[in-house]
């Protein structure tokens, strides 16, 4: 039997389409299992701040189809403290949660690993990011939609740059890792697909820009976390010996946002109610992820401290596909 009776709800870091389909499922299975479910406003700002609302069934209809987050989301640098920390516990416990099911990525994951090792509050995640940079899970919950946001923008660049015989540089989200860059680039046709994990290969590039038998619009597409200052960096660094037509496109924030794809609300729907079962089974901290389309509970530590490579495969098939 599980001691388990009241939990809290958060999400937390960058937000992404799919979190509302995600709560969703926390709470009506919560409530399934006759567990009482909280709301946490604004992330970790929210626990700090006692910005807790009650949540039933009907608290979440109508929101499976809606991006972004109805309970809000912010970076907290005040939980990075450990009197933060000790005031959002200290709020949870006055409140009589027992367990938290948070919603994010990379930096909320960490929060939680230090929530439980100095509080011995139990934290199951469920991972909630575009980058699709958690170690523990083969994707993770918005992935699906921002690549599909990008490819269709990228799409309709495709149509200006021929138009005009120009070159795109076209920059991705992703700060540290290229999952979105690649998949995305491999959707589109890119040209050339430039990564964090991999050095760029600047010759490479102007060989692709170059070739006489190539047509004469181009698509490069860059993760933001590349050189120094993503696609305008790169933008200039090759204007220097190549002498094309080019304009960059920052596709930015509109990939975080829109409804989510239907892979991603079902996937979240299995996530989120994974999630609440792991806890109610007396999982202490662990994400709950999907890895070959199986439930996976990882240690919350291993998410954010392991790193999740990036599949070699489909940089050789980028490589090859773009001749
Ligand atoms: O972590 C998701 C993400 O969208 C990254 O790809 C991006 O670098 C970052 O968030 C942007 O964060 P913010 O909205 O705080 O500028």
């Amino acid at each position: 039997m599980s001691k388990i009776k009241k939990i809290g709800v958060f999400t937390s870091g960058g937000d992404a389409p799919g979190m509302n389909a995600a709560l969703r499922a926390i709470v009506r299975t919560a409530v399934y299992h006759n567990i009482e479910v909280v709301g946490i406003q604004h992330g970790y700002n929210g626990m700090i701040k006692s910005d807790f609302i009650p949540m039933g069934p009907r608290s979440v209809s109508n929101i499976i189809q809606r991006g972004g987050t109805i309970l809000k989301t912010a970076r907290s640098s005040e939980f990075m403290t450990r009197e933060g920390r000790a005031k959002a516990a200290a709020n949870l416990s006055a409140q009589g949660i027992d367990g938290l099911v948070a919603i994010g990525g990379n930096g909320t994951f960490q929060g939680a690993t230090l929530l439980y090792d100095e509080h011995m509050i139990p934290t199951v995640g469920v991972p909630g990011t575009i980058d699709n940079d958690l170690y523990g899970t083969d994707f993770t919950i918005g992935y699906d939609t921002a690549i599909n946001t990008a490819v269709e923008a990228i799409d309709k660049i495709r149509d200006t740059a021929d138009a005009h015989d120009r070159v795109f540089y076209v920059e991705v989200m992703g700060r540290d890792s290229g999952f979105i860059a690649l998949d995305v680039g491999i959707s589109a046709g890119a040209e050339y697909i430039a990564i964090p994990e991999l050095e760029a290969n600047f010759e490479a590039i102007r060989q692709k820009l170059t070739t006489g038998s190539r047509q004469r619009s181009s698509i490069i597409v860059i993760a933001e976390g590349c050189f120094n200052g993503g696609a305008m960096d790169l933008a200039r660094r090759m204007s220097e010996f190549v002498h094309l037509h080019y304009r960059v496109t920052v596709l930015g924030h509109i990939q975080r946002g829109g409804s989510p794809s239907a892979r991603d609300r079902v996937f979240a729907a299995k996530l989120g109610s994974g999630a609440v079962e792991a806890l109610l089974k007396g999982e202490l901290n662990v994400m709950a992820g999907e890895i070959n389309n199986s439930l996976v509970l990882t240690p919350m530590r291993d998410t954010w401290e392991k790193r999740k490579e990036i599949d070699s495969r489909l940089v050789d098939l980028a490589q090859i596909l773009s001749i």
